[in-house]
């Protein structure tokens, strides 16, 4: 599946991750560092062609220009909930993102999304924004996530999910060409429930422990 914008990993320590990340004998408490820690390795990755000016440094034995990642530049939006559990991994790289917060739940019967929260950052328009959600299912949550960001103006914006299935990576392909999205790992298909296969079950449940 060769799509421009689309980003797949396949990097040995997300696999082995991964591999304790779907296992269901893992308890919340591992499930949430294995979500972070995969967050922060795929974060080097889609920062490689972050924004940097040069600064003056001044060593203890002389001037020297450097480069640095302005301070105000970039910004997380998690996609609630599931999301919130991937911008710590964020944080640790990066740790002045302000954080946007966007909510959306999957009708269980049609399993369109819903948007039900929407609160950013100010300036969002002008800074880099990493939406997170560690599924990508039918794209339907994440597709109208960017189209809610790009609405409100933001222009630079980076898709990160942990776990996609081949119907979220053609939907995002067609409908949001222009945002570069990256994923750990691409599963089999969807279950007739919307379920990601083999997947991990439900991220948010897991993450919060809710069921
Ligand atoms: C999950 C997941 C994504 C969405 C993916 O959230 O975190 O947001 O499903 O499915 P899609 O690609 O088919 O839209 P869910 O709706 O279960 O809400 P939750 O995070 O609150 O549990
Ligand atoms: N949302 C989840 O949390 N898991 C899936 O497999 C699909 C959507």
């Amino acid at each position: 599946m060769q799509y421009p914008n689309i980003f797949i990993f396949d990097h040995p320590l997300i696999k082995h991750k991964i591999s304790i990340l779907r296992d269901k004998k893992t308890g919340m408490k591992e499930f949430r560092e294995l979500i972070e820690e995969i967050t922060t390795i795929m974060t080097y990755e889609a920062m490689r062609d972050v924004e940097l000016v040069p600064v003056e440094v001044e060593t203890p034995l002389e001037k020297t220009m450097q480069y640095r990642v302005p301070e105000e530049s970039v910004a997380i939006v998690p996609i609630l909930r599931a999301g919130l559990g991937m911008v710590n991994g964020v944080h640790k790289v990066f740790p002045t993102a302000r954080v946007g917060h966007i909510g959306m739940y999957r009708d269980e019967e049609t399993l369109l999304p819903q948007e039900y929260y929407c609160k950013l950052p100010e300036g969002i328009e002008n800074k880099t924004v990493f939406v997170v959600d560690p599924m990508l299912a039918t794209g339907g949550s994440a597709s109208d996530a960017l189209t809610a960001l790009k609405k409100r103006g933001v222009k630079r914006i980076k898709m990160m999910s942990i776990i996609a299935a081949p119907a979220g990576i053609e939907k995002l392909a067609k409908e949001h060409p222009d945002v570069p999205v990256y994923v750990s790992t691409l599963d089999r298909c969807l279950n007739e429930n919307g379920y990601i296969l083999p997947g991990l079950g439900d991220a948010g449940d897991r993450l919060f422990g809710t069921k």
